[in-house]
């Protein structure tokens, strides 16, 4: 096939750049990967197990509450005590014999690709975990809570793979006690996707914008790199704004990609892996860090101060991938338990593209403060999931992978994450935030 042979070619481009350009080291096999299962027009979305979309049914199911006991409440308050001095990313992942929060195959929503165990995955032990933080706790998702946080409320996923990852795992989690209905579909692949919960009038969508800023992607029949316009968002996610409550962008991996980066419309700043262009190498680090100050400062600029409604923003940090041998042979990422605490540290590519992204949230957070109502926050989620080498599709990314043995080519996917999985931990600490936010303004309000 012509990817493959394109793949290999541009491999060896890097093996030979590599030693000029030192990200390269980290950015060789997510890059190679990317050819093939980022790019829409390489995607392999195999049909098997896309089962038909979304229950149409209106009725809603059950709305059962468990019943309250009391020690959820003075975990909670002992919390709220706590809260300020928690950073829930201390901590680890331990046994937890409780495991998922939804069942993956009668989800309906999941990607078949991350569909695991539909895809014949059979170490479950990946699922018996849970984050613990070190100086509070972080509670089991619970669906009914965030229900009535989010009553009459948009929210909306903005960037890559890794954003369609976070929301087809909050819609399963959410779907055990209330039935989405698809309402809005396009783009090819299920790019731009709403759902609705009619029960709660909840509304949440996903936008495809790897870049968040305006960009053009690589294409087999353009140009073989990706165009970024830096200093602009893209209005494909930011026309809508004034109707959301909640964002979660989650960008990063397209970011490692060959790319021109425009500062104006025609004035270019530089490029990363441009072989035969013109331009100045600069690495991707600025252009990330550029694109996300374009984008909370549009956000800050374009939100009404008049708007009695919160808007609140979060930045999911980068999240690592796992690649120990190569991609396309058998066990190229094959842990089956996650690292214990101090067996890996964040370091490398993982952990600059985080400290960026930390610190850009860190800017706009002190800018945002003038318009009241407007909140924005990183849900840090790089350590937590850089210790889940266990938790992605791998060889699983297809269907029952060693059917006819092992082959000499099997393709890992060991950069998404398997549903239920890790990811479900994402949303446990999102829900975690909004409910300490919540807690703060009760207590504010006096109440
Ligand atoms: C998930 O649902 C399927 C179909 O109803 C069932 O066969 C399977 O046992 C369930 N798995 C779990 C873990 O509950
Ligand atoms: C449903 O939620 C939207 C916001 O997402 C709001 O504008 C609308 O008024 C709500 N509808 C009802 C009936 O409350
Ligand atoms: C490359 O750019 C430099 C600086 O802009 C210019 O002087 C030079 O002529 C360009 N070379 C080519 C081959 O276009």
């Amino acid at each position: 096939m012509g990817f493959i042979t394109n793949l290999l070619k541009e491999q060896r481009h890097i093996l030979l750049t590599r030693k000029l350009l030192p990200w390269f080291i980290y950015a060789l096999l997510p890059l190679a990967f990317f050819r093939l299962y980022f790019h829409p027009i390489h995607l392999p979305e195999n049909s098997i197990h896309q089962s038909p979309q979304i229950v149409v049914s209106s009725s809603s199911s059950s709305l059962s509450t468990p019943p309250f006991s009391s020690s959820p409440v003075l975990e909670e308050e002992v919390n709220a005590i706590t809260e300020t001095s928690c950073d829930y990313t201390d901590g680890k992942w331990v046994p937890d014999k409780l495991g998922p929060l939804y069942n993956g195959s009668t989800c309906g929503t999941i990607k078949a690709a991350q569909n695991c165990i539909a895809h014949g995955r059979t170490d479950l032990d990946y699922l018996y975990w849970r984050w613990k933080p070190h100086k509070c706790s972080l509670s089991r998702f619970d669906p009914n809570k965030f229900f009535h946080l989010m009553t009459n409320k948009h929210i909306a996923f903005i960037g890559d793979s890794m954003a369609r990852n976070q929301v087809e795992s909050l819609l399963c989690i959410l779907s055990s006690v209330s039935k989405p209905h698809l309402v809005y579909r396009d783009g090819e692949d299920n790019k731009f996707r709403r759902w609705n919960f009619p029960s709660y009038n909840l509304t949440l969508s996903v936008y495809w914008s790897p870049f968040l800023v305006d960009g053009i992607e690589k294409s087999n029949t353009g140009p073989n790199h990706n165009k970024l316009f830096l200093h602009r968002v893209n209005e494909k996610w930011a026309v809508d704004l004034d109707d959301f409550h909640l964002v979660v962008f989650s960008i990063g991996h397209w970011y490692l990609h060959p790319a021109v980066y425009y500062e104006g419309d025609e004035l270019v700043m530089g490029c990363h892996y441009c072989p035969g262009l013109n331009h100045t190498e600069i690495g991707f680090y600025d252009a990330l860090r550029k694109a996300l100050r374009t984008t909370f400062q549009t956000v800050i600029d374009r939100r009404n101060p008049a708007n009695s409604d919160e808007l609140n923003i979060f930045l999911a940090t980068f999240s690592p991938s796992h690649f120990d041998g190569e991609w396309d042979k058998a066990g190229a990422c094959p842990k089956t338990k996650p690292y214990e605490e101090n067996e890996k540290k964040l370091e490398g590519m993982d952990a600059e593209i985080r400290g960026i992204e930390m610190e850009e949230v860190e800017e706009a957070k002190s800018r945002a403060k003038q318009n009241g109502g407007l909140r924005i926050e990183a849900l840090d989620v790089t350590k937590i999931s850089m210790l889940r080498p266990d938790g992605h599709p791998g060889p699983y990314m297809n269907p029952f992978p060693f059917a006819n043995g092992v082959g000499d080519r099997i393709q890992n996917d060991c950069v998404h994450w398997c549903l239920p999985g890790p990811v479900d931990t994402w949303n446990e600490i999102l829900l975690e935030i909004m409910n300490k936010w919540e807690r703060q303004s009760s207590r504010n309000r006096g109440l």
